[in-house]
């Protein structure tokens, strides 16, 4: 191995060290993002040239291969404590003087810090790499959550070794605490993802983070956009190292930790307490939420004096802000399509002032909200504002007399377009892809790279062509022209001209390419090819009935629903037509053979066999010009049964469909 390329490796790996703090620590970027990218492009190609040379600490390995099966649990080193909370100044005050008395002084200088709502987390590093994060758990014992702690890029996952000095003794093996955040932005962005998987929505970002540090698949932790604050450095030697509390601070920033930037050195007890003031109503403006305000000690000896008691120290406090509430009346409750054409209720309010903003919505989230709150038009309701951009309801204080129930539409009330809720699912949505709600995200899915893939066609392009009426349905994109582009911002004439030759391009793309950017719900590429090859055209599949559909493979009556659904809406026939019109693709191969000794023979199959893998049995089928379906129907001819079968041998059976195993499946195609 030449000498020189580890060596570029090792170089390479401190660059990104450098920038990935720079970036996710300092928020204080040297470089562009592309030229990140490309560092650390260079970086994986080295690697995968050299895979003997990867080390585990490289930036390459933030986010593992293959999912956990389960968390490892771990026993904290010393336990993780909570804090005891204090909801007055009057209570703080009492703090105050406990610590002086029991320090035996007159007066004791603090520092402050936000309080982040999140979920606590240890971290230790061995000779400079990151051993192990570990959930607080119960606090003596938690989840050994590693994978997903590496995936937060704001996380060393080496110190440099020049500042490991700083920790003596230490700099071997030594442990971190702080706090997992996750940003209202992401705590936004995961929830409509969550929305759009049908799955239900976090309650607040302090779950949401929880949630997703708790992923069994590191990849998806990776999309969550956690961050992770140190404040806590556990000292097994005592406070000789660091005798004040801001000096840790200062050294872990040092270290390359991420230290919430907002703590302050407070003299006295009064400087607390102005803290305190100032963030009451500065916190609104954070791009995280915060539970309240922490005070510590400053003096770390003064702590070991202090001690703890059975669950918390003596040392440090919290201070929670009360809660901002008010009471009001709901004027009307309607139907809000979101980006993702999601129909939230959404309640009209009298407007109501709340520690000094003016109310006048409150989100209701979807219907079992409403069932659960029991809410009603012309209710008096309680909401609070938590730091949250929209307010909560907390309860109805009273019911009005005669009060109206809110019921979901049933045409979109942006577009008219049909609403369908699918079955198990919370949400109802606009099944209109046009719908201007959520057309820009059609847009995006639609040209996306396994969809369209049309390249080019991003999410400032979306912007810019929907809101200025360019295109008012996914058909638009191929009338338009070079001129219209060319004036559009950070477009020239060459880049115009490349995407209309995108956009062209594109017409080529087969059918269960087109079928899949549609963005039919739950039909996602796998399903698309399935429907491109079992019906041959989009003709052939627009008239399908919800039986037909049951018949493809992988169908079952949620998707088959979800389709039928998307073909009732008048919209989509006509954006159909119009696609056609452009010239896309609306024929397909179909797979089905014509011809074989099982040509024309239905198969369905349930059980594994010993021999053969699914997608063997079916090529076995198909090659025989026979066809595998999903559900068992009068029409079916086989039931291939293997060992523990499902519900469709029963069905089988009901039916009087006749069964074979796998012998009897062999001597058929053979
Ligand atoms: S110090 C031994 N500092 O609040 C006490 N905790 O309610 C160590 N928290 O479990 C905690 N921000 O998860 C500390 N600046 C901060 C904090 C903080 C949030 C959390 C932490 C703790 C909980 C106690």
């Amino acid at each position: 191995m030449p000498k020189s390329v580890e060596k570029e490796m090792e170089k390479l790996r401190q660059e990104i060290r450098y920038h990935e703090h720079r970036y996710y620590v300092l928020d204080d970027p040297e470089i562009s993002d592309a030229e990140f990218d490309r560092l650390m492009r260079r970086l994986q190609d080295r690697e995968r040239e050299h895979p003997e040379l990867v080390t585990p600490d490289s930036p390459t390995q933030r986010v593992g291969g293959k999912p956990a099966g389960a968390f490892p649990k771990f026993h904290h080193s010393t336990p993780m404590m909570s804090l005891d909370n204090t909801y007055s100044v009057e209570e703080l005050t009492d703090f105050d003087r406990r610590v002086r008395e029991l320090g035996g002084r007159d007066k004791v200088d603090y520092v402050a810090e936000l309080k982040l709502d999140g979920l606590s987390m240890a971290l230790t590093y061995r000779n400079g790499a990151l051993e192990r994060g570990v959930t607080r758990g119960d606090g003596s014992k938690g989840e050994d959550v590693t994978p997903n702690v590496k995936t937060i890029r704001s996380v060393p996952l080496r110190i440099d070794p020049k500042k490991l000095a700083l920790l003596g003794d230490q700099a071997d093996q030594f442990e971190v605490r702080g706090e997992v955040i996750m940003t209202r932005k992401a705590f936004e962005r995961a929830n409509a993802q969550r929305e759009a998987a049908g799955e239900p929505r976090f309650a607040n970002p302090r779950n949401s983070a929880a949630g997703s540090i708790r992923q069994l698949d590191s990849r998806i932790v990776a999309d969550r956009g956690l961050d992770m604050y140190l404040y806590y450095l556990q000292a097994p030697g005592g406070a000789e190292l660091f005798p004040e509390h801001s000096k840790v601070l200062e050294a872990l920033s040092k270290l390359g930790f991420k230290v919430n930037p907002h703590w302050r050195y407070c003299r006295s007890f009064d400087e607390v307490l102005e803290y305190i003031r100032a963030w009451e109503e500065k916190r609104e403006k954070l791009e995280y939420e915060i539970d309240g305000i922490v005070i510590k000690v400053n003096n770390t000896r003064l702590w070991e004096e202090l001690g703890t008691t059975a669950k918390s120290p003596r040392w440090a406090v919290a201070f929670k802000y009360p809660a901002r509430q008010a009471t009001t009346v709901v004027r009307d409750i309607r139907a809000q399509v979101g980006r993702t054409g999601t129909l939230t209720p959404v309640a009209d309010l009298e407007p109501v002032d709340v520690g000094g903003v003016t109310v006048s919505h409150a989100t209701l989230h979807n219907m079992d909200e409403i069932a659960r709150l029991e809410i009603k038009i012309g209710d008096t309701i309680l909401i609070q504002r938590a730091g949250e951009v929209i307010p909560q309801v907390v309860k109805v204080t009273k019911h009005a007399s005669g009060g109206r129930a809110f019921v979901m539409p049933k045409k979109c009330p942006v577009c008219a377009g049909d609403v369908h809720r699918a079955e198990g699912e919370v949400a109802y949505r606009c099944v209109n892809v046009s719908c201007p709600a959520k057309l820009k995200e059609s847009l995006l899915h639609f040209a996306g790279r396994r969809a369209m893939n049309i390249d080019g066609l991003g999410e400032a392009l979306v912007e810019q062509l929907v809101d200025k009426g360019l295109v008012k349905d996914l058909a638009d994109l191929y009338s338009l022209t070079q001129e219209q582009l060319e004036n559009l911002e950070r477009m020239g004439e060459k880049s115009a001209q490349n995407l209309l030759g995108e956009i062209a391009a594109s017409k080529k793309n087969d059918l269960a390419r087109l079928l899949f950017a549609l963005g039919i719900r739950f039909v996602g590429e796998r399903t698309a090819e399935f429907l491109a090859g079992h019906f041959g055209s989009m003709e052939k599949l627009e008239s399908a009935s919800e039986e037909e559909l049951l018949e493809v493979e992988e169908i079952g009556p949620r998707i088959a629903e979800s389709i039928a659904e998307f073909f009732r809406e008048k919209r989509n026939r006509l954006l159909l037509e119009k696609l056609k019109k452009a010239g896309l693709q609306f024929e397909g191969t179909k797979s089905r053979k014509s011809e074989g000794k099982l040509a024309g023979k239905q198969f369905v199959l349930t059980g594994t066999l010993a021999h053969y893998s699914r997608d063997e049995v079916k090529r076995l089928i198909e090659d025989a010009g026979g066809r595998v379906i999903g559900s068992v129907s009068k029409k079916t001819d086989y039931v291939v049964v293997g060992a523990e079968p499902g519900s469709k041998l029963d069905k089988a059976k009901a039916l009087g469909v006749k069964t074979v195993d796998e012998a009897g499946l062999l001597k058929l195609v053979s």
